[in-house]
């Protein structure tokens, strides 16, 4: 029997045991509110939030608007409040605005964070001055040791099949080897986008399942058309992977990279993407060469956000109903 774990009041009473994987370009403030009206926490990338040259902070903007519009909501719905949200800081030395970035998410009391490439203390502390909650998320479990270490309160297993920089390894194995020593708050990414896959996350061990790909063709989502149209049509065999566009492995659409001019089978090998000039005849990762998971295949139409969530419960409940008449 599964044993339940004691979760952060914030990841607690959501309609599904599931939070909107933040997506580079792709997640806007209409995705976030949408994902939380749905009752699964919603999420963005704070670089998303992109300013123009004399107009006002973005950042700012965004979450002015996500918080006055979900405060509203929950006061016209006390019976079914909105999720909470999430925003994603990309911690990496490279990233010239995370400072500000921490300042402005500290003033609107983000309640939770989400953190990617190296844990930082000082991020977690300040998720935590203003009442939030620090979720890193790690390909393997030494990266997981790490993020504790540095005060993460809970971690975020990205998987192999996920969409953008998917991790290496089975879920199977990963979220084994964090739960023999870490008690805290999980989730699970890598084609989370059924819900079978989301009752197997939390068989595994991992209490909420977090869910990218399937939102990137959403009516909300700020995606190209063409994007949400491959979305679509494509199964798990359209995506590969490749290092070749950011330097790191990433999951991508075989069908973009032939929109791109490249063949995906027969790609450059001696491009180094960290050191790629801004004219590069490259393709650009994420603009031009989309990422994407392996759970695509489960992505049947082009529709509101809150459809995703509706199909991902009912098949949820329906695996629970299953599996309690296999097993029981
Ligand atoms: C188009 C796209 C953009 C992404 N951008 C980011 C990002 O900016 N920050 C981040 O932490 N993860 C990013 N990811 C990874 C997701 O947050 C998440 O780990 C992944 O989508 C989960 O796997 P799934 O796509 O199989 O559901 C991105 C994924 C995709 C597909």
């Amino acid at each position: 029997m599964l044993k339940a774990r004691a979760l952060p009041k914030v990841l607690q009473n959501l309609r599904l045991p599931a939070a909107a994987a933040p997506l580079f370009i792709v997640s806007c403030p209409d995705l976030v509110i949408a994902q939380c009206k749905a009752g699964i926490i919603g999420s963005f990338p704070a670089l998303n939030a992109r300013d123009e040259p004399g107009g006002p902070v973005m950042l700012e903007v965004w979450l002015k608007r996500i918080t006055e519009e979900l405060d509203r909501y929950n006061q016209h719905n006390p019976d079914r409040p909105a999720a909470p949200f999430a925003v994603n800081q990309i911690v990496h030395r490279s990233n010239e605005r995370l400072e500000r970035d921490i300042d402005i998410c500290t003033r609107w009391k983000v309640p939770v964070w989400i953190t990617s490439m190296g844990a930082r203390v000082e991020v977690n502390e300040a998720a935590h001055s203003c009442g939030g909650i620090a979720l890193h998320d790690v390909i393997n479990n030494t990266y997981a040791k790490k993020a504790i270490a540095k005060g993460a309160d809970g971690l975020i297993a990205v998987a192999a099949g996920a969409g953008g920089h998917g991790g290496p390894q089975s879920p199977f194995a990963l979220v084994r080897e964090i739960r023999e020593w870490f008690d805290g708050p999980l989730l699970l990414a890598g084609a989370v986008s059924t819900g079978e896959a989301l009752l197997a996350a939390r068989v595994l061990g991992a209490d909420l399942g977090y869910i990218g790909s399937p939102f990137v063709a959403m009516d909300e989502a700020d995606a190209d058309p063409a994007y949400k149209e491959m979305m679509v049509k494509g199964g798990a065999e359209e995506v590969m992977t490749s290092a070749l566009f950011t330097g790191h492995p990433g999951n991508y659409l075989r069908d973009s990279v032939r929109r791109a001019g490249l063949d995906p089978d027969n790609l450059p090998k001696d491009w180094d993407a960290s050191v790629m000039p801004d004219d590069s005849p490259l393709p650009k990762a994420w603009r031009e060469i989309w990422g994407a998971g392996h759970g695509i295949g489960a992505v049947k139409s082009v529709g509101p956000a809150a459809e995703v969530v509706d199909r991902i419960e009912s098949e949820y409940r329906a695996a629970i109903e299953r599996m309690r008449a296999e097993i029981c």
